[in-house]
Formats: C-alpha cells, sequence, structure tokens
C-alpha cells in the first residue's frame, strides 16, 4: 500500500454506530492516531475505537482544543509534523474523529497542515454518523421532511445564528457547540413558540449521556459535548 492520510468518522459514541468502512479503514491503516486534550487521558474518539476494534492500537496526539489561538496552531502543527513522518515512510496513516470528519471536524486543520508540508500526499475521509443524527434516531424526531429547511448552526458566536434560524418556522434546526447556551436557547425558543418537540443529547453513546426535551434543561447549562435539533414548525400534523 502507498502512502495516505485518512480521516476516519467514527461516529459520535456508540461503537455500534462506527461503520464497516471505518472498521475496515482501521484495520488497514499501519498507525491509526486520535486527538486528546492530555495524552494520559483516553480520548473520546479514541474510547469508541477501543470499544468497537480493540485490536487496533490506538495512538495520541495532544491538541489544544481552542477554537483559535498560538497553543491550538502548535500542536496541529506539531500533530501534522509526527503524521508526516509516517506518511514519509510509506505508511497509510489513519486519523480518527467523533462524528463526520467533514463537519466541524479537526481534521480538516490536520489535512490542510499536512498538506502544506506534503501536497502531494493522498487525503481520503470515511463519513461517519453524525451527532444530530443520533440523537433524532434516539429522541424519534423527523429532523426535515419534503422541502423543509435544514439549518445547522454553532454556539460558538453565542446566539445570534441561532436566532436567524429559528425565526424561519419551515427551517429544522441543528445546534453544535451550544451546550453552554443552552439555557438561552430554551428561552428563545419559548419566545418562537418552538419549544415543544426541541430535544437536547449531551455525551451520545458515552459515559454521562442524556437525552431529554430542551424543556426538562432550560435552566442548565449542558457541556461541550451536546446537540441540539429543533424540528420545524409542523401545525398540520399536530405537534410541535
Ligand atoms: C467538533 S464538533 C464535532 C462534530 C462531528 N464531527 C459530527 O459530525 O457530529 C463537536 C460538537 O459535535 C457535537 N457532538 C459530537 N459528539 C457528540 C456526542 N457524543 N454527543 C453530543 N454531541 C456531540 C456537539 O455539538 C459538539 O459540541
Amino acid at each position: 500500500m502507498t502512502a495516505a492520510l485518512i480521516g476516519v468518522g467514527v461516529g459520535p459514541g456508540d461503537p455500534e454506530l462506527l461503520t464497516l468502512r471505518a472498521l475496515r479503514a482501521l484495520r488497514e491503516a499501519d498507525r491509526v492516531f486520535a486527538p486528546v486534550s492530555d495524552p494520559e487521558v483516553e480520548g473520546r474518539a479514541e474510547s469508541v475505537v477501543r470499544r468497537a476494534a480493540p485490536e487496533v492500537a490506538v495512538e495520541r496526539l495532544v491538541f489544544v482544543m481552542a477554537r483559535q489561538g498560538t497553543a491550538r496552531d502548535t500542536g496541529i502543527a506539531e500533530a501534522a509534523g509526527r503524521l508526516v513522518e509516517h506518511l514519509d515512510a510509506g505508511e497509510r496513516v489513519a486519523f480518527v474523529t467523533l462524528g463526520d470528519p467533514n463537519l466541524y471536524s479537526t481534521v480538516s486543520s490536520v489535512v490542510a497542515a499536512v498538506r502544506a508540508r506534503r501536497p502531494a500526499v493522498p487525503v481520503e475521509t470515511v463519513p461517519g454518523i453524525m451527532a444530530f443524527q443520533d440523537l433524532a434516531a434516539r429522541a424519534g424526531t423527523v429532523v426535515a421532511d419534503g422541502a423543509e429547511v435544514l439549518t445547522v448552526v454553532t454556539g460558538l458566536d453565542g446566539t445570534d445564528a441561532f436566532d436567524a434560524a429559528v425565526a424561519d418556522p419551515a427551517a429544522a434546526v441543528v445546534v453544535y457547540k451550544g451546550g453552554h447556551h443552552l439555557p438561552e436557547l430554551a428561552e428563545r425558543l419559548r419566545q418562537a413558540g418552538r419549544l415543544d418537540g426541541a430535544v437536547v443529547g449531551e455525551l451520545l453513546g458515552l459515559d454521562g449521556e442524556r437525552v431529554c426535551p430542551v424543556a426538562e434543561r432550560a435552566g442548565e447549562q449542558a457541556s461541550y459535548l451536546a446537540t441540539v435539533v429543533v424540528p420545524p414548525h409542523r401545525p398540520e400534523r399536530g405537534a410541535p
């Protein structure tokens, strides 16, 4: 096999949601790396791999889980340097990530840093089940149907993007990285008449998992690893 970098989505947390293709990519890789914030502590994506494929050896790459800044850039540069060493040795190198590698994933930054050093290295991604899909299934929520719109926002910049999305009653809204804003999101949904039917899933498939209506956690922040799904307003179907 020739050298390649493969970004592998492992799903949100439940090892049963790691796809057969992901499993094959992990088993065929010469090396599997997982992002961690502490080299002594098992990472979330690493834990999925260990439960789904205990025979696969996972090596840790330390990242600073900040949005931007020198420490984050340094972490990505060091990680890319380590991957390049193995790519230069002709290895197939897998880098795992929670959910899907093409949606809000460290994979894109890592790939960019590797490509800057080795433009000719082939890069592939293996899709993973996204957190909001798992939440929709667990909560029994139809995210979008027919001509309904789906808008995905993050809570990183506060609630402005969320407010704009919720203003369209025909749009389903998915919120990533918004756990810390859960009380504000709940209040805005209440004001927009869209609190009923909105669900939140925290640590899906991982220790501490919690899935419930947003209304039940309206007064409580959730952690970073929380996702919200707000279905479109569907008066013709009764509710929400
Ligand atoms: C860096 S993004 C990763 C998204 C991921 N690539 C995906 O496709 O779902 C992190 C955000 O994804 C969501 N997320 C990822 N894994 C999750 C899980 N196990 N439970 C709940 N939300 C999760 C949360 O909204 C979290 O803030």
